[in-house]
């Protein structure tokens, strides 16, 4: 694969321009956009003819987070992603599309359709937060890099006027991955991205806040029984329910991958979703009084620490750690998916040094939850009621 630091030099000093929209001001006829309000319009439509640009990539609201978006027919467009972001080349991207008719016409070929596998899912849960691997056929124009030399191509309707709109205005399939820098949590503000991405991308369509909070799912329908490779906004319960049929049996990919494995869920094998302190995670700990004071009665010097509650946590003050920075996440996995990387960067903004969170159930929506948290965690504590 060709090496990605040929363009470096032109990415250095590019002032990032934040452009406002409304999503209640858009509502689709016909898979296609119409508009109320005019600088929504007009900001969505220079974003539209700027993603078409070779090179040009765009950051975008999605109901999962925000993304970073270039055109996945272009390799200046696909290198610019990875360039911005500092990914490793070798974790492919999802390519997102606005209606079903664009895969048929902008993804496969004339000769291959969606897999009858998919059917199911597609139609209860698209647009939404469920990505799905097709084949990738010879003839398709999808690029080698966005594919990362996989035979697969990861595909998505995202659940956002933002991004529907800007897909559907552009009548281009946008490669995608969450706008944040390599190995920090993904945005659900457009603050984050620019935080992260400030300087490195031309462009950044503000929506205000991602809904769900965590990644689509990613389920592989192609291999039997079908694999959830990435657990996210919709619930492996929902798919198992949904799916019918194959997806009843539906396994869940393990959740890391060594370092020189043949890489199936490339995703897996890299840093992620880690904040710059530390963080300690806490599962199964009940309220967290004997587990917290024992970890921080440990503790050498006097480190800064943030505690974020789920449900069932006691107070800072009841915990011991009077001082520490503290955020309530919420009282439902949904909640908690909702405020979870919002609140890592906050916290990670007020420069603790350590960052003690509360696990959630590993049902529902607590399973995306988890796995990003079990992937952010320098330590876990288990069972310490
Ligand atoms: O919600 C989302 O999915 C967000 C928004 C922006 O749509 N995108 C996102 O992209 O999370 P990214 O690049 O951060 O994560 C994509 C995941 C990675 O774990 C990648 O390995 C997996 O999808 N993936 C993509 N294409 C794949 C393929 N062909 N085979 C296996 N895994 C794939
Ligand atoms: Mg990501």
């Amino acid at each position: 694969m060709r090496p990605l630091t040929s363009l470096k030099f032109f990415r250095m000093s590019l002032s990032t321009k934040v452009l406002p929209v409304n999503r209640d001001s858009i509502a689709f006829k016909n898979d296609f956009p119409v508009f109320t309000d005019k600088d929504t319009e007009s900001n969505l439509r220079r974003a539209a003819e700027e993603i078409k640009k070779p090179g040009v990539v765009v950051a975008f609201p999605t109901e999962t987070v925000y993304g970073l978006g270039g055109s996945a027919l272009s390799d200046e467009s696909v290198t610019a992603i990875y360039l911005a972001k500092n990914r490793p080349a070798d974790n492919p991207l999802i390519v997102h599309v606005s209606s079903i008719e664009q895969i048929q016409r902008l993804i496969l070929t004339k000769l291959h359709t969606i897999p009858k596998v998919y059917d199911n899912l597609i139609q209860r849960f698209w647009p939404g937060p469920l990505t799905i691997l097709l084949p990738l056929e010879e003839g398709s124009p999808i690029l080698e890099l966005v594919t990362a030399g996989q035979n697969t191509v990861g595909v998505r309707m995202p659940d956002h006027p933002v991004a529907r709109a800007l897909i559907a205005l552009s009548d281009t399939p946008l490669a995608a991955p969450s706008a944040n820098a390599s190995t920090r949590p993904s945005p659900t503000l457009a603050s984050h991205v620019l935080h992260d991405l400030d300087g490195k991308i031309p462009y950044i369509l503000d929506g205000g806040a991602c809904s769900v909070g965590v990644e689509s799912s990613v389920v592989d329908g192609l291999v039997s029984p079908p694999m959830l490779l990435r657990p996210g906004g919709l619930t492996v319960e929902d798919i198992r329910k949904y799916g019918e049929g194959q997806w009843a049996d539906v396994i869940l990919a393990k959740k890391t991958a060594g370092k020189t494995e043949a890489v199936r869920t490339p995703g897996m094998k890299y840093r992620h979703y880690s904040p710059s302190a530390k963080v300690v995670l806490f599962i199964g700990c009940g309220e967290g009084r004997k587990a917290v004071s024992q970890y921080v009665a440990k503790l050498e010097g006097s480190p800064k620490i943030a505690i974020l509650r789920a449900a069932k946590f006691a107070s800072s003050d009841e915990l011991g750690v009077s001082g520490a920075v503290e955020r309530s996440m919420g009282s439902t996995s949904a909640e908690v998916a909702h405020n979870l990387f919002r609140d890592l960067r906050e916290v990670d903004e007020m420069n603790v040094d350590l960052i003690l969170v509360e696990g959630v159930d590993e049902s529902g929506d607590g399973l995306a939850v988890m796995n990003r948290l079990s992937k952010a965690a320098f330590e876990t504590i288990t069972g310490v009621e």
